[in-house]
């Protein structure tokens, strides 16, 4: 079997489209260049991460279905690559019923964008150990609920991300807010909301987890730690007994067989004493997998593209110990500028990304910063120190 792949900007180019331009799609169209790959970033702002780095790009709102039908038509992309989860699923469903190759699959990507699916799937169908959940569709059945589950419990819209309309309710009194908050960021299946338990977790870890046609092969554990729902800090590998290893891969294994197609799957685990809990599931490379631009051969793009591609996946992914620090803003401008101290980079384990985001309203991921080290605890201590020397100025 072979693979053809086309020139950029020829009549028989191999294109992708890729839906969400920020930093992870950065990452990617970088590396599907690397393979000669035509590039489309599409976001709903101009001037994104990856728009700054693809052949072409469009403005456009993704849960838009007939503008988002149109684009697909107009450029007939050989791969449909879903970068965020704000996307019109129904539409990624009939568009592969027509023949295109949506990444992994449509079916994955509208299951694990929304939380009632993942959820039932992992734990009713699948048998995946989680956190006690429940849902509710109103303020009357939430306090029901609430009461069903114990406090202190989630309280999460079923669509969003990166901890948007999250609360952890400790007492009554806190949930009219948690509900109110979880309504002014949840979209499309608006109202719904899940009740989760609290797993009070020793460590909370993402495992890379990439499919391909011949092998399931794991990258080495990454842990992380989040704050405020959204990721600040990085580390890998992250070092877990071997039994434990075992049953973090189970779970991966059976999560992305189920959900199929070809790519790579960030699966997020918490785990307590040797007990591992599934959370949730992203069929894309993860936001706290950037750690991998220093601390694997092949990042998870690089390895992303390759299951795309068809290309093979290597059995074995190393790490070496490394650590990722986000650069996070808060403020309001469009003329945002890093102001960097001279030589920071003054060693070979040592680097940052600057994502050149347009502008910023409120908080805002903007950059990270990644080290190596002899151990994972001495590149957290890099990236800190390294961090410390970048500053912002709006
Ligand atoms: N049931 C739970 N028990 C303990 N911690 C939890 C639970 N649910 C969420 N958290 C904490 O909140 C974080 C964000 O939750 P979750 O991953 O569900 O939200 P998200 O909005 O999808 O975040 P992201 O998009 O960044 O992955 C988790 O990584 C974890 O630290
Ligand atoms: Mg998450």
């Amino acid at each position: 079997m072979t693979i053809n792949i086309g020139t950029p900007n020829s009549i028989n180019s191999t294109k992708a489209l890729i839906l969400g331009s920020g930093e992870l799609a950065k990452e990617l169209v970088i590396e599907l260049h690397r393979f000669g790959v035509e590039t489309i970033a599409v976001d709903r702002y101009d001037n994104a991460p990856a728009m700054q780095v693809s052949h072409k790009k469009y403005v456009l709102d993704m849960l838009n279905s007939s503008k988002l039908f149109k684009l697909i038509e107009l450029e007939k992309p050989n791969f449909i690559i879903p970068e965020i989860e704000a996307i019109n699923t129904d539409t990624l469903m009939e568009i592969e019923k027509k023949g295109f190759n949506v990444i992994p699959n449509a079916s994955a990507v509208f299951k694990t964008m929304n939380r009632e699916r993942i959820r039932n799937l992992a734990s009713e169908k699948l048998n995946l150990p989680t956190s006690n959940y429940l849902f509710a569709d109103s303020y009357e059945e939430l306090k029901i609920s609430v009461k069903n589950i114990g406090m202190p419990c989630f309280i999460k819209p079923i669509m969003s991300s990166s901890g948007k309309g999250q609360s952890l309710v400790n007492n009554e009194s806190e949930i009219r807010k948690a509900w109110d908050f979880a309504q002014s960021y949840g979209r499309a299946g608006k109202g719904k909301v899940i009740i989760e338990s609290l797993i009070d977790f020793n460590d909370e870890i993402t495992l890379l987890t990439i499919k391909s046609e011949n092998n399931i092969v794991f990258c080495p554990p990454i842990g992380h730690i989040q704050k405020d729902g959204d990721y600040i800090e990085s580390w890998q590998p992250h070092s877990l007994p071997k039994s434990t290893l075992i049953k973090c891969k189970k779970i991966a294994e059976k999560i992305v067989s189920e959900l199929g197609g070809n790519g790579i799957f960030g699966v997020e685990l918490f785990i307590k004493d040797n007990e591992v809990y599934f959370s949730e599931v992203s069929p894309r490379p993860h936001d706290t997998g950037m750690v991998t631009l220093i601390s694997q051969d092949l990042s998870e793009f690089s390895l992303h593209v390759r299951a795309i591609l068809n290309l093979g996946i290597p059995e074995k992914i190393k790490a070496k110990p490394s650590a990722s620090v986000v650069i996070k803003g808060d403020g309001k401008s469009e003329n945002i500028k890093f102001i960097i101290k001279k030589n920071i980079l003054n060693e070979t384990e040592l680097s940052f990304k600057l994502f050149g985001k347009p502008s910023i309203s409120g908080t805002r991921r903007l950059g990270i910063v990644l080290a190596s080290s002899v151990s994972t605890k001495d590149a957290l201590k890099k990236a800190k120190k390294l961090r410390s020397e970048i500053s912002l100025e709006y």
